[in-house]
């Protein structure tokens, strides 16, 4: 089987937006979170900057109701991040710490936040991100890695495994939907990394697609490499966005394209054995990253903002 899931909105670029926090205030985002997915992943509410306010605070609140949603829903849960370039907070980033210092906190943090969640979490980004576009090690922008060196990535995974032996632990980026120098950086490295014993059970591409650019032909032909080392798969962020320069609609064109894209990532996930979740960053356009982050472009989840269904809604649904 496969799961299906969704990133639950809230925190992110949400906190600049003027509407309500969607699950929590809006009724039929809720209702369909439940009733459409089998899988949730928190949009922000496991980051580091959410989670840790300060040095001294966890705050649960929020990863914890979804958490609670998931269980009374029977679905299952993606737990991202745990070691990331990006949304750590100031006092982590400005913070001064010494190695030591740096490599105990996030020991804590992993013991910590994998611990409280342990036996419930069917997959975790342990590492996210860690490679850039030209398939080099985020040594400068990643604050683990500058500080620790890449063994740091190895203890995350050793941390991650004695704090919840049942998580799935993955690597997770984007633009490694294909074969490429950036997905070719991951199968060398976890490579390295399984011949060491290191736990990893995972490797995940994000999926956050655009219309502009071609489909990923060989996303199949990519996840079955990961597989082939004994490795699970998934898409965890997927979205298909497209140029809408000054506010226009959405052509026909677009749309059917769109819907092209879903059902292709759709169909290669079912595909490949060991590939068992598939998540939707965000399921309406009303809270999507797309429009915030790349200008000029949006549209690029499978809901209208009155929650009217795309062709890429009938596209995934057909296709599973
Ligand atoms: C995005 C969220 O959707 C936004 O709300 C937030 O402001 C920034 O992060 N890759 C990831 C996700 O791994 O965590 C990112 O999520 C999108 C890109």
């Amino acid at each position: 089987a496969i799961w299906i899931g969704t990133a639950v909105a809230g925190g992110g670029h949400h906190d600049s937006q003027d509407y309500p926090p969607p699950f929590t205030d809006d009724a039929t985002y809720r209702e369909l979170l439940g009733r459409e997915f089998t899988s949730l992943s928190a949009e922000n509410q496991m980051k580091w900057d959410f989670l840790r306010p300060d040095r001294e605070t966890f705050r649960f609140d929020e990863a914890d109701a979804i958490m609670d949603f998931a269980a009374e829903h029977g679905q299952v849960v993606r737990g991202h991040t745990l070691l990331w370039h990006n949304q750590n907070p100031e006092w982590l980033e400005q913070g001064g710490f010494s190695a030591d210092e740096l490599r105990a906190l996030l020991k804590e943090h992993i013991e910590t936040v994998v611990g409280r969640y342990a036996g419930r979490i069917h997959q975790w980004d342990v590492a996210n991100e860690i490679f850039d576009d030209d398939a080099r090690l985020r040594e400068e922008q990643n604050i683990w890695i500058r500080e620790l060196g890449i063994g740091i990535v190895a203890d995350a995974f050793r941390w991650a495994r004695a704090a919840d032996p049942q998580a799935q632990l993955f690597f997770n980026d984007y633009n490694v939907d294909g074969i490429n120098p950036k997905s070719d950086a991951y199968y060398a490295l976890i490579q390295e990394l399984l011949a060491d014993g290191v736990p990893v059970d995972g490797f995940s591409t994000q999926g956050h697609l655009s219309t502009r650019y071609g489909f990923p032909g060989d996303l199949a032909d990519n996840l079955q490499r990961f597989a082939d080392l004994g490795l699970r798969t998934a898409v965890t962020e997927l979205d298909v966005r497209m140029d809408l320069p000054d506010g226009a609609e959405p052509t026909p064109e677009q749309l059917e394209k769109q819907a092209e894209y879903y059902r292709r990532v759709t169909e290669a996930a079912l595909s490949v054995e060991g590939c068992e979740s598939l998540t939707l960053w965000g399921f309406v356009d009303t809270y999507s990253w797309v429009p915030v982050t790349f200008e000029g472009q949006g549209a690029a989840t499978v809901m209208w903002e009155d929650y009217t269904r795309k062709p890429a809604y009938h596209a995934v649904r057909d296709a599973l």
